[in-house]
């Protein structure tokens, strides 16, 4: 009777000894990170909106389904209406995608089929964000990317800035974010942009009170045309827009906010303290990041046969899936 036993315990090792790891890629890849920080060192000197929008990026593929790389997937004769064609993610930056692509081609060339796209994104994110200014965290590695894309998934996980604070601490907190780490995720928004259609309803046909006066005007200049020019846009963070700080706190203290779910964080009683103490210090604002960016970048991974190592981050192997 013991043999079945032993047997079963025996086949569910592959899958429950996938953990994921610093070293994955010692053997099989050692230039990986080395592959991925010259390219990202290459791209962001060239087009700074790289970072914010990767950062972007990964977060809307983790929070829906898990850290998979299923975002990246094209819509063609085979998938239909793939996550990244949701309306949540429309606005996601083309030079996300660019990054992604450059580092894979350089990966299959250095080591053809062994570095899935998923462990990419997670990696390159977190040198984007260094090398911006922010925190190091650690990134382990040996994600499998997801055999399944699909647009109806993401309205579920995504938070939207027409929610109220409730229905965005519900969204966190069903994955296991803590109001401290959304707070600190939220910090995100010391870089990046968002188009006018965002917050438009805060400066027309009147301005929000809750606006900074001169923001507002400044809003209303930058965005008259924001429904003929739909690609109008300002900086998330007036103070320093291309320098990840904690500059996002000092702001939305001051009603220097874009977003009206940014505005909440700074006047809700269970978000207030923390911004607060984050805008006083930046390091305690770096400490909580990057802790939750490494829970946010372990969210839902695939390992072992639950997924594959994409060819092309934007196909899934055999292109037949659902
Ligand atoms: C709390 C809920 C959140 C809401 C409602 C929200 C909403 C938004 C919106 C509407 C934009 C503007 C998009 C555009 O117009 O192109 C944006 C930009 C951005 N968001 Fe969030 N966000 C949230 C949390 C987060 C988190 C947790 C992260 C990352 C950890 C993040 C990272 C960013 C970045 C980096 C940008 C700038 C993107 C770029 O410049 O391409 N956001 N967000």
């Amino acid at each position: 009777m013991a043999y079945p036993i032993l047997f079963l315990i025996f086949l569910s090792l592959p899958f429950s000894s996938a953990k994921l790891s610093l070293k994955y890629y010692n053997a099989t890849c050692p230039d990986f990170e080395k592959i991925v920080r010259e390219n990202v060192f290459n791209k962001q000197s060239a087009v700074p909106a790289t970072a914010p929008g990767l950062l972007r990026m990964f977060f809307h593929d983790c929070i829906t389904d898990g850290c998979d790389a299923s975002i990246l997937i094209a819509s063609s004769a085979y998938n239909h209406h793939t996550e990244r064609d949701a309306e949540l993610n429309a606005a996601l930056s083309g030079d996300a995608f660019d990054i992604i692509s450059r580092i894979k081609n350089a990966m299959e060339l250095a080591c053809p089929g062994i570095v899935s796209c998923s462990d990419i994104v997670a990696q390159a994110t977190r040198d984007l964000v260094k090398m911006v200014g922010g925190p190091f965290y650690n990134v382990r590695l040996g994600r499998k990317d997801s055999k399944v894309s699909d647009a109806k998934r993401v309205d579920a996980s995504l938070p939207t800035t027409k929610m109220t604070m409730d229905q965005i601490i519900e969204k966190f907190t069903a994955k296991k974010f803590s109001i401290r780490d959304m707070v600190a995720l939220t910090g995100a928004h010391t870089i990046g942009f968002t188009h006018c259609k965002e917050f438009s309803d805060r400066i027309y046909p009147t301005v929000d009170p809750t606006l900074h006066p001169k923001l507002a005007a400044g809003l209303r200049q930058i965005c008259q045309n924001y429904t003929i020019d739909t690609s109008m846009a300002a900086f998330n963070d007036v103070r320093s827009p291309s320098t990840f700080d904690n500059a996002f706190f000092k702001n939305i203290l001051k009603g220097l906010g874009l977003l009206r779910t940014d505005y909440f964080l700074s006047v809700d009683p269970r978000t207030r303290p923390i911004v607060e103490e984050y805008a006083k210090d930046q390091q305690a604002f770096f400490k909580d990041f990057a802790k939750a960016m490494e829970k946010v970048s372990v969210l839902g991974v695939k390992t072992g046969h639950k997924g594959e190592v994409r060819n092309r981050c934007d196909q899934f192997n055999n292109n037949i899936h659902a």
